[in-house]
């Protein structure tokens, strides 16, 4: 079959528009776009056109489609016994992500509904949709518009992938924005149920609604037999090819625990703020670990995408269940057959950074006695470079053997390869901190110290601070340091001066750490006493963001 293809860009393109809207009418298939995900369409009252849209999908015949409509004027002409409840959420969410169940009347088949006497209505935000649904004058039955099974297209490419040469044509209305399918609310029963969390939060359903009940089979695994309210709720659904585990847990907790539990060659997605811990792997950014809209928009792009690596296991970063997060949750686990891991965690990572004489230790010095585990990164790199094979094959596989008969590292050796040639040392950073947080990972899981210090100069510029909580850097007035140095180190002040201005500088500090202390107290008892005070308000600070879920 030929497949058209319509670039729309807006309701006004008209001729465009009404040769899209022939195609439904003849009782043919049409790929449309929406703010959720693409769908693939037909008449909803033509029986052929709607087996048509089946057969093209492989989508079992019991499932029933949703059908959409330009306006809540013309949800009487389907549904019977309309509640009022139906339009005050038309009124308040129309056009937008939400689909509501609700008496069917005669005129719309079975087929459409898989036999039952409800129908799914939904008006969807997208102009050009909406204009071809009118210029129709017929309702649209649309599923998502992927082969059945797998995840939903959130842009035209995607269909072209699935549906090129199986329907009549695609119309490329853009991206969708939302990303995530409609949330459905079935109105047919007390209180009021939701079938499938989507792109409308649940809170602002409850809003409106007062109780609303969760169908079981949006949180859990369905047993055989077990029949959810939501027939399509059933399928293993979202599937990308590769096995899937969910981590869910506080973002920082579950990065941790995927850096410690993942096999070499397998994918990830992540927050945007873990990308970098995870070289070597493929990697899919689901969007920054609290902006749920962009994890709802890439959530099925990063599904999708693993299809074409040989990935054969997928770990994957989960947000909470509030507001967009329980439509993403549920995308995900769906995608692992709800095989999920969830990480308990009270530990609080402190990353600690500052320059040289400063009171990095000081402040090192005091979390220690209270019981804190202190990492120093360097010394745990110098350890690593002695036992970790995995760490010691790539530096060998890119220097040659800089390890001497006893198997220590000969620094000098390494010292000559790679001081004066910057393409080098960036190799080397880069082996470092491909091995050096997985390490950090094991060992903060080992521990069962409350709290964790990781100490590193290089703390922001290695990445290591998306392991920690919090970050603080502990600066000093350039002469404080300068004194401070000469003292410890015996050496001039000019030398003193030039280490310090090396380095980077306090305001550099400020906008990259979470909190400075500025250290610049002349006995080493008010200084302490300044470092516990600013550590309490931080720990205060911490466990309330924790509270709040953060
Ligand atoms: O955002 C969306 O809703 C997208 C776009 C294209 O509008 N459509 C979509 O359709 O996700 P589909 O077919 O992939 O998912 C519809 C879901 C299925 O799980 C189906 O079982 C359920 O809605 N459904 C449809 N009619 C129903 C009904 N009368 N009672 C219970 N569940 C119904
Ligand atoms: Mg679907």
């Amino acid at each position: 079959m030929d497949t058209q293809w319509f670039k729309i860009e807006s309701a006004s393109e008209r001729e465009k528009i009404e040769r899209a809207a022939a195609i439904l009418r003849r009782g043919g298939l049409l790929a449309i776009p929406t703010e959720t995900v693409y769908g693939l369409g037909a008449d909803g009252l033509n029986e052929e056109a709607v087996l048509h849209i089946f057969e093209a999908k492989g989508r079992p015949q019991d499932n029933p489609l949703i059908l959409h409509i330009p306006n809540a004027d013309w949800l009487d002409r389907y549904c019977a016994e309309v509640p009022q409840a139906a339009y005050r959420l038309a009124e308040k969410f129309w056009p937008g992500p939400l689909t509501m169940i609700l008496k069917k009347k005669p005129n719309v088949p079975l087929r459409t509904t898989g036999g039952l006497d409800t129908v799914g209505m939904r008006c969807p935000d997208h102009a050009v949709t909406r204009a071809i649904i009118e210029c129709a004058g017929v309702p649209v039955a649309a599923p998502s518009a992927n082969t059945s099974g797998r995840p939903s297209c959130t842009n035209a490419e995607d269909v072209r992938e699935d549906m090129w040469g199986k329907i009549d044509g695609i119309v490329d209305g853009g991206a969708c924005e939302v990303g995530v399918e409609s949330t459905i609310i079935d109105l047919t029963v007390t209180p009021p149920q939701l079938l499938r969390p989507g792109g409308l939060p649940l809170e602002d359903l409850r809003a409106v609604l007062g109780e609303v009940s969760v169908d079981r089979a949006v949180t859990q695994k369905m047993s055989d037999g077990e029949k959810p309210r939501a027939p399509g709720m059933k399928y293993r659904h979202y599937a990308p090819k590769a096995s899937v585990t969910v981590v869910t847990g506080r973002a920082r907790a579950s990065a941790r625990y995927l850096l410690t539990h993942i096999s070499e060659g397998a994918g990830v997605i992540v927050f945007d703020e873990f990308a970098d811990l995870f070289p070597g792997h493929i990697v899919h950014k689901l969007g920054g670990m609290h902006d749920k809209k962009a994890q709802a928009q890439n959530v099925f792009d990063a599904l999708r995408t693993f299809d074409s690596t040989d990935v054969t296991e997928i770990w994957a970063q989960c947000p909470d269940a509030a507001g967009l997060g329980f439509a993403v949750s549920n995308r995900l686990k769906k995608a692992a057959g709800f095989h999920c891991v969830d990480v308990p965690d009270e530990t609080i990572v402190i990353g600690i950074t500052g320059g040289t004489g400063a009171g990095k230790t000081t402040l090192l010095e005091i979390l220690e006695k209270n019981g804190a585990l202190i990492l120093d990164c360097d010394a745990v790199y110098h350890e690593m470079l002695h036992s970790d094979e995995a760490l010691r094959g790539a530096i060998r596989a890119s220097f040659g053997d800089v390890f001497d008969q006893n198997g220590a590292l000969d620094r000098q050796k390494l010292g000559n390869i790679v001081f004066g040639d910057q393409e080098k040392l960036r190799r080397l950073d880069a082996i470092v901190h491909e091995h050096l947080p997985r390490e950090l990972s094991h060992r903060m899981a080992k521990s069962d110290a409350p709290t964790i210090g990781l100490d590193a100069i290089k703390l922001i510029e290695s990445g290591l601070s998306a392991l920690c909580d919090t970050t603080i850097a502990v600066t000093a007035p350039e002469e404080v340091r300068v004194r401070r140095i000469m003292k410890r180190d015996g050496i001039s002040e000019a030398y003193a001066l030039s280490r310090i201005r090396a380095q980077k500088d306090d305001v550099w500090f400020e906008e990259n750490c979470d909190h400075m202390i500025i250290n610049n107290y002349t006995t080493s008892s008010e200084a302490k006493e300044n470092i516990r005070k600013r550590l309490n308000i931080i720990f205060m600070q911490l466990k309330e963001e924790k509270q709040n879920g953060r």
